[in-house]
């Protein structure tokens, strides 16, 4: 574990996917993307805060052109368990009508945010929605959703680390960490 960092985290931590497995799974999901979405042009649309880092990384390994907005949305609170009531706080700024948007989260958990996204985003008349998500946890799943592009299934445990928080700290560890 990066010195820097280990005082940040609980002493009951594991690393479960590190700095270098993050980069290479991300240049495969640009690579997938660019090759998808040429000429396209798509919107992608990163889930604040979660997906901040992600985002900024993802879009650098797409060689296409495209657009980025923001939205934001909570759920969470400050618990490990989510309310399961969606938040809009931030609405994006963008006309998605006619075009491309590609969704990026940063995990998937009981599918409640990508369901009200997905909702939210097809009342406007887009060309197509996508969903890209870092992480989906596996056996998490209360809603029926659907996630075009996967980085890492994970077993259902609470991570944190690359963007993702506990109680909004954590969010700037390179890697990430199951904590109990
Ligand atoms: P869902 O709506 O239950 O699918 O939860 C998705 C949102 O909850 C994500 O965008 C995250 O912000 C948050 N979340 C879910 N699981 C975790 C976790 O293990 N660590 C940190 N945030 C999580
Ligand atoms: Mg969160």
């Amino acid at each position: 574990m990066n010195k820097k960092f280990s005082n940040l985290l609980p002493e009951k931590h594991r690393e479960i996917i590190s700095e270098a497995d993050i980069r290479k799974r991300i240049g495969e999901l640009g690579a997938m993307i660019s090759k998808e979405y040429k000429d396209k042009c798509p919107i992608i649309i990163g889930v604040l805060n979660g997906a901040f880092i992600f985002m900024a990384d993802l879009i650098r390994e797409i060689e296409i052109d495209c657009e980025v907005d923001f939205i934001k949305i909570s759920s969470y609170g400050n618990k490990k368990v989510s309310s399961g009531n969606i938040k809009l706080n931030k609405d994006i700024d963008c006309d998605v009508q006619g075009r491309h948007v590609i969704v990026v989260e940063d995990i998937v958990d009981s599918g409640r945010s990508i369901q009200y996204l997905e909702n939210m985003f097809s009342g406007h008349s887009p060309a197509s929605v996508k969903f890209v998500s870092l992480l989906v946890k596996k056996g998490g799943a209360i809603v029926n959703f659907h996630i075009d592009y996967i980085g890492f299934e994970i077993s259902n445990e609470f991570v944190v680390g690359y963007g993702l928080d506990f109680a909004q700290k954590m969010r700037n560890l390179p890697s990430i960490y199951v904590i109990e």
